[in-house]
């Protein structure tokens, strides 16, 4: 029997860089938009419906090796020699790619030996996984993947706490997520992001004591007070342009979003590139999304709410 396993996108609300040194995140779930990965009797890898060379089959091949809990046993030798995956979920955007290609292959490996896996020894297989895409990953993305929660996560030992979602049900408020019109290398930022803890110290602690704090408060007010997290984005985009994530297309859609009501704007994922959220009164939604531009790569914008 040929087996088929998904995965959702995320997005990260706050603790984005400052995550992978110290301190914690917060990320949502985007249970609609989805990878999948489905084995074939037809050999190779495509992507899309599009035939990938052998190089990149061979990453696959990788990715089982470090999920990697079964290589040897006769499930696995005899499993069908092709892989299909099809995603919704835009490529190195920082909507989570690479966790959700993670997760379903480590769902697809376990569910070939009969052991359909979740939770916390799900996320950490896809986590081990998710070093070969990130190099020093946070575990954020691959958490909140595995889970599909809303997660308030501490990147030391992966404790996490699934967020309570009445006051933002009831606020009236959404978030949008727009490309900012080019993919971004996660591993190339985060260690940029390294070099520079190297180059400038002082400026680099404070500026991810800031990053930190502000996720520890925008989970506050996700719970409390949803208004509140107009501010704290705004500050974390600030803080991010000063460590060198931000550029001059992500800079164009914040700055669009601000324009057309948004109480915040800011980049998720690493930056350079990718994606931007803006949180936006559902009443001003309609307006923003019908006036924006064509995006230069096509990507159609999202809206997370509840
Ligand atoms: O891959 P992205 O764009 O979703 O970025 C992940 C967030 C980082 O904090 C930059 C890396 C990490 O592992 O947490």
């Amino acid at each position: 029997m040929l087996l088929r396993r998904s995965a959702c996108a995320k997005f990260i609300l706050g603790g984005e860089h400052s995550v992978v040194h110290r301190g914690r995140a917060i990320a949502l779930p985007l249970p609609s938009l989805r990878l999948e990965v489905a084995e074939s009797e037809t050999p190779g890898l495509r992507v899309n419906g599009v035939v990938r060379p052998a190089s990149d089959a061979q990453k696959i091949e990788e990715l089982r090796t470090l999920i990697g809990r079964s290589t040897e046993t006769a499930n696995e030798r005899n499993r069908p020699p092709g892989l299909d995956i099809t995603s919704e979920i835009p490529l190195a955007s920082g909507l989570g790619s690479s966790a959700a290609l993670c997760v379903a292959m480590a769902r697809l490996v376990t569910a070939r030996e009969g052991q359909e896996l979740t939770g916390a020894p799900l996320a950490e297989l896809a986590w081990r996984g998710e070093s070969l895409f990130h190099g020093k990953s946070s575990g954020v993305d691959p958490w909140t993947v595995a889970l599909e929660q809303a997660l308030f996560f501490r990147a030391a030992d992966h404790s996490h706490r699934a967020l309570s979602l009445e006051s933002f049900r009831t606020s009236g408020l959404c978030f949008v997520l727009e490309s900012s019109g080019r993919p971004h290398s996660t591993k190339e930022i985060v260690e940029a992001v390294g070099e520079l803890r190297e180059k400038t110290p002082l400026i680099w602690e404070d500026l991810i004591d800031a990053l930190s704090t502000n996720a520890e408060n925008m989970a506050r007010a996700f719970e409390s007070d949803p208004a509140q997290l107009g501010r704290l984005i705004n500050d974390t985009h600030f803080r991010l342009q000063q460590l060198g994530v931000s550029d001059s297309g992500i800079d164009t859609v914040v700055g669009r979003m601000k324009d057309s009501g948004a109480l915040g704007a800011k980049l998720t994922g690493a930056g350079r590139g990718g994606f931007v959220l803006g949180l936006f009164h559902r009443a001003d939604l309609d307006a923003y999304l019908d006036n924006r531009p064509p995006p230069a790569d096509g990507c159609s914008a999202f809206v997370w709410e509840l």
